[in-house]
Order: structure tokens, then C-alpha cells, then sequence
């Protein structure tokens, strides 16, 4: 795991683009694994300086997410498809039906997946995957169990993400309360990773995934088994490292 430290969130956003931006233009026509979340917004900001600057070509790239919730369609503003045009899709020259997400419209939860994971494998999976950490270590919707998921799969969300995400809806009954994710082979099988990590909040979380032992426990250890992961963190995540 190769660590690069950053001054603080603006800072990691910056670095961490500039690594995405080095991979586009070494390659073209190269495969994103993209995330949600807040971490990365300000990474996606600045490829989308570094496209309006004429810095950076979409055109030929291809992106698979890492997850999606289950039932709410792509309009719903809290679908991380509504995201993803909201932060990156809408405002680059990136080719939409090559954009992929688990469709989370598919109420029939094993053809989603398999359908999800058909689609990367014949994208050719990942050329660097994007990742931000949960605070319990989760990586995509992989959260704290006793073993590691392979393949796209259906996840319950916890009654605190579901109370948590309940702000956001106009009742309890409109918060998904499932969602597709990536799973732990999935993401492993991507050439490169890097992870983006911001915050003290996030820090005790960040040192276990670093410098504790690799368990499904703290689903992110396991990225101490890939052999090129780069880990762009602020001052405040390195903390206690
Ligand atoms: C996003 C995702 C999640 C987030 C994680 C961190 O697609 O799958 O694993 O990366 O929950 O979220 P933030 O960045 O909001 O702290």
C-alpha cells in the first residue's frame, strides 16, 4: 500500500485527480470503477476543471460504479446514478451508454447482480477503481461480516444507515432498505486502486485498515493483499498513523 499525504480535503482532491487524470491519459479508452459519496465530490471537480481546461478526454473512457441503492429510480436525486451525472457524467464528454451502474430498478435481486457482474467482465473490469472508506471499514455497500462477498450482491442496510438516509425522503417507507454493491472480488480484480480518505472522523478507521490485520471484520484490510493500492488521505485521516 503506497500512502500519499495530503495537506487537507482540497489538497487530497487534487492529487487524487491528477492520479485518475495520469491513468486517462495513459490510456485512453481505460475502465473507471467510480464512487459515490462525499469524499470524492472534490475529486470529481477537478476533473471536471481539468476537462474544461481541454486537459482531459472522456471520450473513449468507460465507468462502472460500485453500487446503487435498490428500488429508487435514476431520477430520484438520492440515486447515486443522479449523482454521478450530477457530479461527473453531465459535465464531461464521456459517452453516457458507457456509463454503468447496478440497475436499481431490477427487482429481482440475482439477475441484477449477475447482469452487474456480466457487464464488467465484459467491459474487462477495472483499470483503476476509485474507493472511499466507510467508518466501519466498509468499501462499497461491504460492510462488517464474517466473510468476504465475492461478487456483486444484494446488501440489507443497517436501521442506522436507514434512519440516517431518512432525511433525505419524504417518509421511513421511501428510504431504500437495499442495495447492490460491488463485492469484495469485484473490487480486488481492479489493476490499480486508490482510495480517497478525508477527516479526523475517519482516522482510527484508516490506521486499522493500514496497520490491522486483514479481516472481513474491516472490510478495506483486504486491500492490503492488492499489490497497487495508492491511498491519497489528508493530515487529519493519517492522524494516528
Ligand atoms: C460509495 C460507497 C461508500 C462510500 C463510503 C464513504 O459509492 O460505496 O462505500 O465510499 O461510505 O462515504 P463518504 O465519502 O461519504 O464518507
Amino acid at each position: 500500500m503506497r500512502i500519499i499525504r495530503a495537506k487537507d480535503y482540497d489538497d487530497m482532491s487534487r492529487k487524487a485527480a491528477n492520479i485518475i487524470a495520469a491513468q486517462i491519459t495513459m490510456k485512453p479508452d481505460c475502465v473507471l470503477g467510480l464512487a459515490t459519496g462525499s469524499t470524492p465530490i472534490g475529486t470529481y471537480k477537478e476533473l471536471v476543471a481539468a476537462y474544461e481546461n481541454g486537459d482531459l478526454d472522456f471520450s473513449q473512457i468507460t465507468t462502472v460504479n460500485l453500487d446503487e441503492y435498490k428500488g429508487i429510480t435514476r431520477e430520484n436525486d438520492q440515486s447515486y446514478y443522479y449523482f454521478m451525472n450530477d457530479n461527473l457524467f453531465s459535465k464531461v464528454n464521456i459517452r453516457k451508454d458507457y456509463t454503468f451502474l447496478p440497475d436499481g430498478m431490477e427487482p429481482d435481486s440475482k439477475k441484477a447482480c449477475e447482469e452487474y457482474d456480466a457487464i464488467i467482465e465484459k467491459v474487462g473490469g477495472q483499470d483503476l477503481q476509485l474507493l472511499g472508506l466507510g467508518h466501519n471499514g466498509h468499501i462499497g455497500f461491504n460492510e462488517p461480516a464474517e466473510v468476504f462477498k465475492y461478487g456483486t450482491h444484494c446488501v440489507d442496510l443497517t436501521e442506522s444507515t436507514i434512519l440516517a438516509n431518512q432525511r433525505f425522503f419524504a417518509s421511513y417507507d421511501d428510504v431504500p432498505k437495499q442495495a447492490y454493491t460491488m463485492g469484495i472480488k469485484t473490487i480486488m480484480q481492479a489493476k490499480k486502486i486508490l482510495v480517497v480518505v478525508s477527516g479526523k472522523d475517519k482516522a482510527a478507521i484508516l490506521k486499522e485498515v493500514v496497520e490491522g490485520p486483514v479481516t472481513p471484520n474491516v472490510q478495506a484490510s483486504v486491500l492490503q493483499l492488492h499489490n497497487d493500492v495508492i491511498i491519497v488521505a489528508d493530515e487529519d485521516a493519517l492522524s494516528l498513523l
